[in-house]
């Protein structure tokens, strides 16, 4: 497989909402970022995966788009978005757009016109049906956030999809002029010299909503190949596919380079685990780490040498990776270091969540109305009127909700966390007087020097973007893994639990490359691992 810069980076991933504030609206934005690039130089990241920016309504924050070439007002201009990608360019950052073409908003202009009727020219744009035989919804599809994924239109008398909320109508990709227009829109960012782009649930343009077929439709890779040659083919882009439903096999098909589709996936096998099979996510389960060990090594093995993974543990849809499977009360900073250990070693492009770089945590909401996300609101909703009592429902959405991992980043310890001068759109963690940038740089045991150090190495050292993975036989609560590149190896020991644990090895240590404890390991032979201690050994 060729190599490519996007490879050999650390990707950091910007919520713009809760970001940066620079206007005091209480909404993060754009000059924002600009005013913190310097920081996320420092922290040493290679690009940036920007969540939309692109103007919407809001109804889904951001991800309803309602023009694709326009910056939304709370977040500034396309003049500051320029400037964004001057002033990150400068620092060898580059700028992923979040590419959100499974929908639009019903408020973007093709909808507006589709909904004018049947013979109008947009109307083929989105995917519209007539009722069932019994005049309800053609089928019984279901949104992600809930109810039918139907939304009835009185003036034609016809439905039209959404697999989101009803202000997110599905396009209908077998249009071939609203695929142009996306190719068109696609070399519109690409002119202005992005890096890339993050393909939101791209596995759904195929769907074939009459025979219920979701993701992997029949037609989806022929798109998706079409769209490497229309637009990001003659580039070295970043392309990486939100794949809600890949599996090793299917993910191959999306990021084999000979089949010129995307860089990578997403895959989501491992942050299924802790809920109960075969429901929703708000079912929950603690995490059993054999199974997380056994789904993350089969993805670090059965790509190898086919495909690229790449490797995360949060995003702005996930709770915060500290709180959920580490132990964010007496052990925060030791199991934020593990975790970041623990996937940064591994082989495939790291994804930074913003906030987990200085192990920021969850913050319990109490109450619904302290919710924004659409998706909790209305689930909370369907389950209250399906007899859940309140307080499981506002459990799950404490440990599911995304609006966990919205919260606003606190940059020092002064009012809002220094995010806004005004109020902010929802409330900051209340530890923010403790866990905030300013706490975290000025302390050099803190969490963030462990990503700084670990994105550090990734430049320094090729056998951790290139090297062999193999993994160590040892009791479940521990995680160790070989990279081994040109001869040389690398021993990756970490301790996923609360409990001390047993651990041995003949092999013998050069060199400590990194580790989470202040004690350094001298010896692999029968040693007992702290709680959350992890290291990784250069071996003789
Ligand atoms: C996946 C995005 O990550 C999520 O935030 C969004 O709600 C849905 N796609 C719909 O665009």
């Amino acid at each position: 497989m060729a190599k490519h810069w996007w490879q050999e980076v650390v990707v950091y991933q910007i919520y713009p909402r809760s970001f940066k504030d620079s206007n005091g609206d209480g909404v993060g934005d754009i000059r924002g970022i600009i005013e913190k690039l310097d920081y996320l130089e420092k922290l040493g990241i290679g690009a940036i995966w920007l969540s939309p920016v692109y103007q919407s309504p809001n109804d889904d924050n951001g991800y309803d788009i309602s023009n694709y070439r326009s910056i939304m007002d709370e977040f500034g201009s396309m003049e500051d978005m320029d400037k964004l990608i001057a002033e990150a360019d400068k620092r060898d950052i580059k700028v992923i757009m979040d590419l959100v073409v499974n929908h639009t908003s019903d408020e973007h202009q093709w909808f507006i016109e589709a909904k004018k009727g049947k013979d109008n020219p947009y109307r083929d744009y989105y995917i519209w049906k007539d009722p069932s035989e019994n005049g309800g919804p053609p089928n019984d599809l279901t949104s992600m956030f809930s109810g039918s994924a139907w939304e009835f239109d009185e003036a034609s008398g016809q439905y039209y999809l959404h697999l989101f909320s009803k202000k997110q109508p599905d396009l209908n990709w077998k249009n071939e002029e609203m695929r142009q227009s996306i190719y068109d829109m696609m070399n519109f960012w690409i002119d202005k010299g992005v890096g890339g782009f993050r393909m939101d649930v791209i596995d759904l343009i195929g769907k074939v909503p009459e025979e219920k077929i979701l993701t992997n439709g029949p037609k989806l890779h022929d798109y998706l190949q079409e769209m490497h040659e229309a637009t990001f083919g003659n580039h070295d882009l970043l392309t990486v596919g939100e794949t809600m439903a890949v599996t090793p096999q299917t993910a191959k098909l999306y990021s084999n380079p000979s089949r010129k589709e995307l860089s990578m996936v997403f895959q989501f096998q491992h942050v299924g685990l802790d809920k109960q099979k075969g429901k929703e996510k708000w079912d929950l389960k603690s995490i059993d780490i054999a199974e997380l060990k056994e789904v993350l090594v089969k993805w670090q093995t059965e790509l190898d040498g086919q495909s690229w993974n790449s490797l995360f543990w949060n995003n702005h849809d996930q709770p915060r990776i500290v709180s959920r499977w580490g132990n964010d009360q007496e052990y925060r900073v030791e199991s934020a270091k593990m975790l970041a250990i623990l996937l940064h070693m591994m082989k495939g492009t790291p994804y930074i969540y913003q906030g987990e770089e200085i192990g920021a945590t969850g913050t319990p909401f109490s109450d619904i109305s302290e919710i924004k996300d659409i998706e909790s609101i209305n689930m909370y909703h369907e389950r209250l009127a399906e007899g859940y009592a309140k307080e499981e429902i506002i459990a799950s959405i404490n440990a599911k909700g995304r609006d966990n991992s919205r919260r606003p980043i606190p940059w020092n310890a002064s009012r809002n966390g220094g995010f806004t001068s005004g109020t902010p759109w929802i409330a900051l963690n209340e530890n923010y007087k403790e866990i905030n940038v300013e706490a975290a740089l000025n302390n050099p045991n803190s969490v963030f020097y462990t990503y700084q150090k670990l994105i550090q190495l990734r430049k320094d050292h090729p056998i951790m973007v290139w090297g062999d993975f193999e993994l160590v036989d040892t009791v479940d609560e521990v995680f160790s893994y070989y990279r081994m590149y040109n001869g040389e190896r690398w021993l990756i020991v970490t301790n996923f639990s609360n409990e001390e644990q047993f651990f041995s090895s003949k092999e013998e240590i050069e060199e400590i490359i990194i580790q989470n404890t202040s004690d350094r390991v001298t010896t692999l032979k029968d040693i007992t691992l702290q709680p959350w201690q992890a290291f990784v050994a250069k071996i003789k």
